[in-house]
């Protein structure tokens, strides 16, 4: 299959590195990137043959044209490409750009789809949500599942709106984490531990915590009443974040993201 990135920066770049680790052909991949340093880096670190401006040819031999542009760069990056259009499938993973939108700057194209992929994509570990245009064929489908696929895991979503959701719990979800982490490491470091035990110590508490919940038949409130003995430490602690509402302050602040996600989309559909 023939892939035509449209955008070579962090995601490209992992999209780029999780395919060919894969076994994707390397002269399969062409990347289009108006940064010239951006492009020596693609080229010496994979190989790959980059290119300033998507020429038509380009456009035309490409199987599946993958848009990795900043949102605020999809409009006019989309328009310029529209004329090339035949039957490519064209997947966006530009947070926030709903397909209608994306189809409009395309000149009505409709083999569409949208991901919504996440920064531990980087290291191959990610989480990408996926929406189809009800065009998109099985094959389309798989061909978008095989890309987002090669940096993590998928799923796929029925209703774009829930992109929104996907954005909110685990696009934005790695920041929770990281919030967690660095109060962890915090209060290592007042509890007399020097910042690389403490960070120790967090990253692989909180690794091994996820990996076990992952793995177990039980859910996360059954096991964390596993580890709280009654008046013990757990407890203790527990008790002080039940009393601040920690959890449900978690919750509010992702529904608040999901809202959020939403408001963007409106305004980055917006043509002018
Ligand atoms: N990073 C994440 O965790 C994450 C998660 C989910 C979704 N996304 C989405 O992934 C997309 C890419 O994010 P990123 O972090 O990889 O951004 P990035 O590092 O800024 O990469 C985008 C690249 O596209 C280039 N570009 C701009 N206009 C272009 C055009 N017309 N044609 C070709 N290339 C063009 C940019 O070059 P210049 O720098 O010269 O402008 C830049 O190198 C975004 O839409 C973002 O919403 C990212």
């Amino acid at each position: 299959m023939n892939v035509l990135f449209i955008g070579g920066g962090n995601m490209g770049r992992a999209l780029v590195g999780g395919l060919l680790a894969q076994g994707s052909a390397r002269d399969g991949l062409v990347v289009v990137e108006p940064d010239a340093a951006a492009r020596a880096r693609l080229e010496t670190d994979f190989g790959i043959r980059t290119v300033p401006a998507a020429a038509g040819d380009l456009v035309a031999r490409a199987d599946l044209i993958l848009f990795a542009v900043k949102p605020q760069h999809l409009r006019l990056a989309a328009c310029a490409l529209a004329p090339h259009l035949a039957g490519q499938l064209v997947l966006s993973i530009a947070a926030g750009i709903r397909l209608a939108d994306l189809s409009r700057w395309l000149g009505g194209h409709q083999r569409l789809v949208r991901a919504m992929p996440n920064t531990p994509a980087l290291i191959r570990r990610g989480i990408s949500g996926l929406f189809a245009h009800p065009s998109v064929d099985d094959a389309g489908r798989k061909s978008a599942e095989d890309i987002l696929g090669a940096v993590g895991e998928t799923m796929w979503c029925a209703r774009e709106e829930q992109l929104d959701a996907i954005t909110a719990m685990s696009g934005s979800g790695p920041a929770y984490v990281f919030y967690f982490l660095e109060a962890m490491i915090e209060a290592g470091q007042e509890l007399g531990f020097s910042p690389a035990q403490a960070r120790r110590l967090a990253y692989a508490t909180a690794g091994g915590a996820a990996a076990l919940a992952a793995q177990a038949a039980e859910s996360p409130a059954v096991l964390r009443a596993q580890v709280t003995s009654k008046g013990g430490t757990t407890a203790a602690a527990i008790a002080l974040l039940e009393e601040r509402a920690v959890k449900a302050a978690f919750v509010a602040a992702i529904r608040a993201a999901a809202a959020r996600a939403a408001q963007l989309g409106d305004e980055l559909g917006k043509d002018g």
